[in-house]
């Protein structure tokens, strides 16, 4: 099947008993037995639930994986893969990352004995240098949260194949509409499903995929017995919001691309990071491993002041000052004092996380209407 069908169709089937087209809302925390241990492949809910068995088909269908594991938040399914590990395990991990996985690594599987190491992998070189004999997982997320770098997929799994690391990729923000990573070798993908895939801002939930049965077994394993799973309901909503994956991010990159042509071209914009630009310094990886280039983009302002900044964001009207991205809705964020508030200043600021840069999460709402709001405030400043 192609990419648009899968989301529709892939790994579905009409409910048996009724014939109804999507699967129902199977709000139950346990299953019948006839005797001890015959039962219809259910028990209980945290092991197994027929909508999140739905919506797990359909995220490996998407994913071009096997098997598919849903997480009650993005954070639980990484907290679902560190535990694969051991004390005494090293972690190379990229350094411009989402704020809430650094504080996961840094402050939580830190105590336990896992050490990290935090590199700029838009050159892989970075990663040659901090592997040793303890490193077993390298974690990647590309395009990154919130400075827009784009790293080579394909040169990280030949380095872990080389040296036999697992390699996890973080597909939130590129989404299997624009990249598959489990196509270009890695062994896990990972997202953050509260945003593009659930894809309306209606809940919080995360994602696993892979390839490997031995892997897999390992990770249901665990999914079981920590127990971060997700509900039916929120199952549902997620596996609805899939199946718009295809249309939805058609528009998200149509209107990223316009903003992000809009605020290059104004006077009072610094620097613009996304990805589609020709002058990125990592389009050409950009371009061979995405088909697009996706509605997310951040900015800084000349002069680099946070009182301009708080400024555009307390007044901009169709964009919506929030936590959080990928839903039809149009949003905007201050990474310094909103997601990466918990990376200290001089750590952010390594990694470009200046006062003034101001990150949007395009929607799919009308081009004009966003290009208007955000000329209107950049006049102000
Ligand atoms: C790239 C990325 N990864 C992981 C997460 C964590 O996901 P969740 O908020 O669903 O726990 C986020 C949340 O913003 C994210 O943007």
């Amino acid at each position: 099947m192609e990419f648009n069908t899968k989301v529709i169709h892939g790994g579905q089937q009409h409910d048996p008993s009724t014939g109804a087209v999507m699967p129902p809302i199977y709000q139950t925390s346990t299953y019948a037995q006839v005797s001890p241990g015959d039962h219809k492949g259910y028990e209980y809910s945290r092991t197994g639930n027929p909508t999140r068995t739905a919506l797990e088909n359909a995220l490996s269908s998407i994913e071009n994986g096997r098997y598919g594991l849903a997480f009650a938040s993005g954070l639980a399914s990484i907290d679902a893969v560190m535990k694969l590990l051991e004390p005494g395990d090293e972690v190379i991990s990229t350094n411009d990352l989402y704020g809430g996985t650094f504080r996961l690594f840094n402050t939580i599987f830190k105590k336990f004995g896992i050490k990290f190491h935090f590199v700029g992998m838009d050159d892989t070189g970075n990663i040659e240098k901090a592997i040793n004999k303890n490193t077993k997982l390298l974690w990647v997320e590309s395009p990154t949260n919130p400075m827009l770098n784009i790293i080579d997929l394909k040169k990280c799994a030949e380095i872990s194949n080389r040296h036999q690391l697992l390699l996890v990729v973080d597909n939130t923000f590129a989404t299997p509409y624009l990249q598959k990573p489990l196509d270009m070798g890695a062994d896990i993908v990972m997202h953050s499903a509260t945003k593009y895939l659930g894809g309306h801002s209606d809940v919080v939930m995360g994602a696993l995929v892979v390839k490997d049965k031995e892997l897999a077994d390992k990770l249901y394993y665990i999914q079981n017995a920590s127990g971060a799973v997700c509900g039916p309901m929120d199952s549902f909503l997620v596996l609805r919001g899939i199946k718009t994956l295809h249309v939805r991010m058609q528009r998200h990159c149509e209107n990223g691309s316009a903003v992000a042509h809009f605020l290059k071209g104004h006077p009072k914009v610094g620097k613009v990071y996304w990805p589609g630009f020709e002058d990125h310094p990592n389009h050409i990886i950009a371009k061979s491993q995405m088909s697009d280039f996706g509605g997310m983009l951040s900015f800084t302002l000349k002069g680099n002041k946070y009182e301009d900044a708080i400024k555009i964001l307390e007044n901009l009207k169709v964009f919506t000052l929030a936590e959080s991205l990928g839903g039809v809705e149009s949003l905007s964020g201050h990474p310094a004092s909103m997601t990466h508030a918990s990376i200290p200043k001089e750590e952010r600021e390594k990694t470009g996380v200046t006062d003034s840069l101001i990150r949007l999460s395009v929607g799919i709402e009308a081009e004009k209407d966003l290009i208007d709001d955000l000329e209107s405030v950049l006049e102000m400043v």
